[in-house]
């Protein structure tokens, strides 16, 4: 902190990842968003001149052949996409300055001026490659979109670079009956001219950057490594058709995603100079730069931020990140999240079922400054927000604020009695700030929990309930619980960065602003409002209802064809006999009813007719239909399926529908003339 200490405030621009633009947020994502948002916060109830920005990350072949899948532009596509990240992420209370596009005129503005730079300073190089082709769709294939036979072991289906049977590597074109994920044509091989951005001519360069305070030790450790194995050229290339931005005088050839991708970030900070008197760009990127520069990141994505990045803004003549500070993977209850357990959790579905601001106390109460994993697990979740917040912190409240209201008609006392128990509040703020400055949340919640302890501890030993029957003590009611108050008052405002709703609520019942620095100040002889309950305890059976929804959501493979989630891209299937498909019994199906299921999210009952009796079957279509609409149509369902038992009961058979997901699922319809119970062939 020491460094900073000469300017105030200070200046501080701060940015999260950018999601990609092709599926929705997710409590993986959560995490890097919640630390980030806590950080700005904090900084900003110091005083400080901080500002945060962020932005979706719209280019790619992954995002263009989504929007092909779904039949729409890949602007289109990447508009949907933004509002409903902006929704998830305001619905977790993440409070951006700016939430942008890499899609936007400020990036392509950016993107070509470092490029240019870069070219001129003579660190772009060109050559030929060789690389996989797709000769039906026309595009060149990334390893990860080639699939075939391992040469080493002959299992089928890997992916074009590794074995994930055997562990062998190899180049996409030693693969045995080689097929692109995306056509399923046989690749050819194709040259190209590529551009490489010269990131080996940076060693010295970087070696210096990553070794001056700007990284974390482990991630620091990590760079050595890779600098002493030896940096490569940095392909930035990529060959039409390709969703991004075509590259100066090269037609036909765009910039490859990430090398606009953190570029978004001086877009995103731009576009907000525009509209903000307070914020001059070039103050904050000119190589001389006082004002700070951070980078919240996942630890997947450290060689872009710590090598090529600082590499590219240095020789375009910009300044570099103060730091970058990475984090580790969410895991829940102590795995990767999982589809078929229902912890593949998506951020809209949490916020169907939970308080955002659980979540964002327990992340910060688990958070440190280093690199590691943080695990969600979910009973200790439900266990620890209920006994720190609710039972902790927002009781101290409780307990005390009605005496307040009924006998002193809402006002406090006009002084604090219990001075040393309070400074001792007051001065814990000084170490929990430091906390908060050096990213160690959770000792900084344990330190906040230690005082609610205390606080709580001096109003079970006043007794104000019992003092409170005992005329002769009325005004030690009141002074116990202004004590009290005092004491909440200080532990919300140092809780009012993980809690901003709560925070709100508590600034509208002590009828005044939490104020950090102010924060010495007591609060007497003032009058508080009615005390409203803040925060519900959270009940396990919430917790069982958003895994079960997730669950649905994943395998709504009933009648659901695509899985909602970012996956890049739906594998081709195997190809299958034609015995095969004989074996499915295909009927055409009247539904003669459809129903909501209780408790489930995503689920329609639907009662079939087909022919030779009725079936029940669950599809997971209720976000594209109402019931009603459904009675009376016909469609076509898997008759022959084994039943299989569900939490609702058993599904027999599986109905027919396409679509990318959510309002977008359309039932297969036959002709009418198509009567319940005919063969499909
Ligand atoms: O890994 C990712 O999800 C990328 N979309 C992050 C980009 S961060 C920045 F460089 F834009
Ligand atoms: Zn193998």
């Amino acid at each position: 902190m020491t460094q900073h200490a000469l300017q105030s405030p200070r200046d501080i621009l701060v940015t999260s990842a950018l999601p990609y633009a092709n599926g929705p947020i997710h409590l993986g994502h959560l995490l890097e968003y919640i630390q980030t948002d806590i950080w700005v916060r904090y900084q900003k109830m110091r005083g400080e001149h901080c500002v945060y920005v962020c932005a979706d990350d719209a280019h790619g072949t992954a995002i263009m052949l989504r929007a092909q899948r779904e039949g729409i532009t890949s602007e289109q596509l990447i508009d949907r996409v933004n509002a409903e990240h902006r929704q998830d992420f305001a619905g977790f209370l993440v409070n951006f300055d700016n939430y942008y596009s890499t899609h936007s005129e400020e990036n392509r503005k950016y993107s070509e001026y470092i490029y240019r730079q870069l070219r001129k300073n003579g660190h772009i190089a060109t050559r030929m490659i060789t690389q996989a082709y797709d000769p039906e769709k026309n595009l060149f294939l990334a390893d990860r979109f080639i699939k075939g036979t391992c040469p080493k072991c002959k299992s089928e289906d890997q992916y074009g670079d590794n074995c994930e049977v055997c562990g062998a590597t190899y180049t996409p074109m030693e693969l045995i009956n080689p097929r692109s994920a995306i056509s399923g044509a046989t690749p050819v091989e194709k040259d190209s001219e590529h551009y490489f951005f010269k990131l080996p001519e940076f060693d010295e360069f970087l070696r210096e950057w990553t070794r001056s305070g700007t990284l974390q030790p482990q991630v620091a450790n990590k760079l050595a490594e890779w600098l002493d194995a030896g940096l490569q050229e940095w392909d930035i290339s990529r060959d039409a058709p390709y969703f991004g931005f075509e590259i100066p005088d090269a037609p036909g050839k765009y910039f490859y995603v990430w090398l606009d991708a953190p570029i978004g970030y001086l877009a995103s900070f731009r576009n907000l100079c525009e509209r903000r008197e307070d914020l001059d760009f070039d103050q904050f990127w000119k190589p001389d730069s006082k004002a700070e520069v951070y980078h919240f990141i996942g630890k997947d994505i450290i060689n872009f931020h710590a090598l090529f990045w600082p590499a590219m803004l240095h020789s375009a003549g910009f300044r570099t990140p103060t730091a970058v500070y990475a984090h580790g993977f969410v895991t829940v209850n102590g795995k990767k999240m999982s589809k078929s357990r229902g912890t593949f959790i998506m951020a809209r579905t949490y916020l169907d079922h939970l308080d955002p601001e659980y979540l964002r106390y327990y992340f910060a109460a688990k958070l440190t400054s280093h690199v590691d994993d943080l695990d969600l697990n979910l009973e200790d979740f439900a266990l620890r927000v209920n006994s720190d917040l609710v039972g902790k912190v927002v009781n101290i409240a409780s307990r005390t604020a009605g005496f307040i209201s009924k006998k002193f008609d809402g006002r406090l006392a006009n002084r604090c009695t219990e001075e040393a128990l309070l400074q001792r509040f007051v001065d814990q703020g000084d170490e929990i700030a430091d906390c908060y400055e050096k990213r160690e949340f959770g000792r900084a919640m344990r330190l906040i929990m230690e005082l609610a302890d205390a606080a709580n501890q001096y109003v079970n030993d006043q007794q104000p309930w019992v003092l409170a029957k005992q005329p002769e003590q009325s005004e030690n009611v009141q002074l116990v619980c202004t004590n009290a108050l005092n004491m909440f008052r200080l532990l919300m405002t140092y809780l009012a960065p993980v809690l901003p709703t709560t925070a709100e609520k508590t600034e509208a019942f002590l009828a005044q602003p939490l104020d950090w620095n102010g924060r010495a100040t007591m609060l007497v002889d003032h009058s508080i409002n009615r005390f409203e309950p803040m925060m519900a305890r959270v009940d396990m059976k919430q917790i069982e209802a958003m895994t079960e929804a997730s669950r649905e959501e994943m395998s709504a493979a009933m009648g659901e064809p695509a899985a909602k989630p970012a996956a890049d891209i739906e594998p081709v299937a195997d190809e299958i006999e034609y015995d095969d498909f004989a074996r499915l019994d295909l009927r055409v199906a009247r539904i003669l009813k459809a129903e909501h299921v209780e408790g489930a999210d995503k689920l329609l009952r639907l009662t079939l007719d087909i022919g030779s009796g009725t079936r029940n079957v669950f599809a997971g279509i209720k976000s594209a239909y109402q019931p009603e609409a459904l009675e009376g149509k016909l469609t076509v369902m898997i008759a022959n399926l084994k039943p299989r038992k569900m939490k609702f009961g058993l599904s027999e058979g599986m109905v027919l529908a396409a679509g990318p997901g959510g309002k977008d699922i359309w039932l297969l319809e036959p002709h009418d003339g198509a009567q319940p119970g005919m063969r499909i062939r």
